[in-house]
């Protein structure tokens, strides 16, 4: 009788806290009957290094990677996949032949919400994305791939959206003044907050949307809570809104497609189990 793989993966972060990707792979675990684990590790800063090699050591079959480590694990890494590097930033990582190939899936996980949520999203049109974070630089990529006009950033301390725009904007970034943000809505297909601002225990973005059109899109990435104050103005707007639960759980899909070949559905049952556990 052949003993059945037990694959190991997980989440590096610090302070790790209370992941909900746990959740997520175990759903899809079950729901694919793999025989896998999914665990969360806390890893410190200086620790970084030597926790890449203990967990390839461990046999892992790979792993995500969040705050604050995207950036800083690439020197570690053995490859980098083109869109994490022009990203700078790697959210998966992929163990194969002992060798570690970092991936970047939250520009797939970003782009396939707002496909699956608003799929009528005005692609002729420019967006704008308030805040140029990592969580910035992956919408801003995502939009890339799209045949947006333009894509307008504006971010608090200017200087940081102008070097988003000259790393990855490929000429089709416009920085906006945080002071002209209002404006900016006005002609925008899709307005995207990207800070961290309207998450539990932060204040709300102050944005107002009401120069937006009947058709703009109102997306935040913040899914604690799920129903920020942006998401709640644009509803009362009446206009379709995207929340952010959906990104956190297709950049999980794309890790599962990279480590097990197989492309787990976002379904009903899951989302009812995030939804408890965010409350
Ligand atoms: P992430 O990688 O999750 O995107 P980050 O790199 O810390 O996180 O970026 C946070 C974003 O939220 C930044 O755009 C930040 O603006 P600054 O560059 O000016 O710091 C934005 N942000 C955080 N707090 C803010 C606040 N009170 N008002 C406006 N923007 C804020």
């Amino acid at each position: 009788m052949s003993e059945r793989k037990e694959y190991r993966s997980g989440v590096i972060g610090w302070p790790i806290g209370h992941s909900l990707s746990p959740v997520i792979h175990t759903h899809w675990f079950d729901q694919y009957k793999v025989a896998g684990q999914y665990n969360p590790y806390g890893v410190e800063p200086d620790q970084l290094k030597t926790a890449v090699d203990k967990l390839v050591l461990e046999g892992l079959c790979g792993w995500n990677v969040t705050v604050p480590h995207k950036e800083a694990i690439m020197p570690y890494l053995d490859k980098i996949a083109p869109m994490a590097k022009k990203l700078g930033a790697v959210n998966t990582v992929v163990v194969k032949d002992g060798q570690t190939i970092g991936f970047n899936t939250d520009i797939t996980g970003f782009k396939k919400q707002l496909d699956q949520s608003a799929p009528r999203w005005r692609q002729e049109k420019p967006v704008l994305i308030v805040g140029a974070g990592g969580a910035a630089r992956a919408a801003v990529a995502a939009f890339l791939t799209t045949s947006v006009p333009f894509i307008m950033v504006a971010n608090r301390t200017r200087a940081t959206a102008e070097k988003l725009a000259a790393d990855i904007g490929q000429g089709r970034v416009t920085v906006v003044d945080w002071d002209d943000r209002n404006t900016a809505v006005a002609g925008a297909g899709v307005v995207v907050n990207t800070t961290s601002l309207g998450m539990a225990g932060q204040p709300p973005l102050n944005i107002d949307l009401s120069s937006a059109e009947t058709d703009t899109v109102i997306y935040d990435i913040v899914y604690k809570p799920l129903m920020t104050d942006f998401l709640k103005q644009g509803q009362d707007l009446g206009l379709p809104i995207v929340d952010g639960l959906g990104m956190l759980v297709y950049q999980a899909a794309g890790a599962f497609k990279l480590w097990f070949d197989i492309d787990p559905e976002y379904d009903a049952g899951l989302k009812k189990r995030l939804e408890k556990e965010i409350k």
